[in-house]
């Protein structure tokens, strides 16, 4: 497994990271036992992944707080996060209760990163207000290092993280990006690197390519507005052109390896409650960056849309 640091947080970790949110869940949106999920993290690490993300809304703190049991701790790098109502009055008193539920459901004395989860732009100001009482936990020692996450469906823009790069407060920040929605490269990349935040990835793959049809549509809808040429959407398979020999083997496969190769990208996430598709993620995101050619002609095609496949996850079941 190829490993890189987290930015300032000079964290050693694995450039494929395990999601446990998204439409997958470890699979508890599609059926799998609390014990399969459990494997589900067990394989991940056994193949190299130390990076593990995860939230309380997701349900999946107790199935990684499982699999941890059997793992020495300092083996892993653990990111969750605190999902509150920011203006209200007490949020950073359920900040710090949902930092202690955590602790609890993990199973651990510290988490290495720790989240505000999906700050809407309109929200980041009272967001960081609860960052002094969560400064006081850190010192503590129940956190590490302090993140950030956008809420991708309403933040096109990136317009979140914007505001946070001058106020320098968090370390970490996990944003979306994929092939078709690369406008972080110039809104969001020069800052994470000028500050040096540990950069994650989301939405590599999401529901755009992985429901079958789901992209077509999409192309369908940016052709008629004029965003993407016409013989993209009346092609079959669009993206095609990245399978062959010398480039990707499928379009999942392209979508991490585009990401995980974007210069200010630490951390690709890949969300799944599949071993298959686990093992190939994890073979995909170590593999070389997509031929020249392809990554360019992706860029030529797609690099100035915004806010494409940034749904909300949808579970297969
Ligand atoms: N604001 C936030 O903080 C926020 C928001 C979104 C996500 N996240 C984090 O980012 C992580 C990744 O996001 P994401 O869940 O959207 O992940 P993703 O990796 O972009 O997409 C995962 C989806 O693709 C499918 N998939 C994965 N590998 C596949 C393969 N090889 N072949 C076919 N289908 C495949 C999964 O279903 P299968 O189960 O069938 O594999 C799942 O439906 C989340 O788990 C979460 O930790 C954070």
């Amino acid at each position: 497994m190829n490993r890189t640091v987290l930015g300032r947080t000079g964290l050693e970790v694995s450039v494929a990271g395990l999601g446990a949110g998204g439409g997958s869940r470890l699979g508890r949106a599609t059926g799998k036992s609390f014990d399969e999920s459990v494997r589900l993290v067990h394989a991940a690490v056994d193949l190299g992944v130390n990076f593990i993300d995860t939230a309380p809304i997701y349900g999946t703190e107790p199935i990684i707080g499982a699999a941890l049991a059997a793992i020495p701790r300092d083996r892993v790098v653990v990111s969750t996060k605190a999902w509150e109502n920011w203006r209200s009055r007490d949020a950073d008193a359920r900040a710090i209760a949902s930092l202690d539920r955590s602790l609890r459901d993990l199973k651990t004395d510290y988490i290495d990163v720790f989240h505000l989860h999906g700050v809407a732009p309109g929200d980041y100001v009272d967001a960081v207000k609860v960052l002094p009482a969560l400064l006081r936990e850190q010192e503590k020692g129940k956190i590490r290092w302090l993140g950030i996450t956008e809420y991708p469906p309403g933040d096109h823009r990136h317009e979140m993280l914007r505001q946070g790069f001058e106020d320098d407060w968090f370390d970490v920040a996990m944003l979306a990006f994929s092939m078709l929605n690369q406008n972080a490269r110039s809104r969001s990349f020069p800052g994470t690197r000028k500050y040096r935040i540990g950069t994650l990835i989301m939405f590599a793959v999401r529901n755009i390519f992985s429901f079958p049809g789901r992209l077509q549509a999409a192309l369908g809808e940016l052709a008629d507005r004029g965003e993407v040429p016409d013989w993209l959407a009346a092609e079959k398979d669009p993206l095609g052109f990245l399978i062959h020999p010398e480039g990707a083997g499928d379009i999942i496969e392209a979508a991490y390896r585009f990401c995980r190769h974007e210069p200010g990208v630490d951390v690709t996430l890949f969300g799944t409650g599949d071993l298959d598709h686990l093992k190939r993620n994890i073979e995909s995101l170590t593999r070389p960056p997509l031929p020249d050619a392809d990554r360019r002609r992706l860029v030529e095609l797609f690099g100035a849309l915004e806010g494409v496949g940034l749904e909300h996850g949808m579970a297969k079941t």
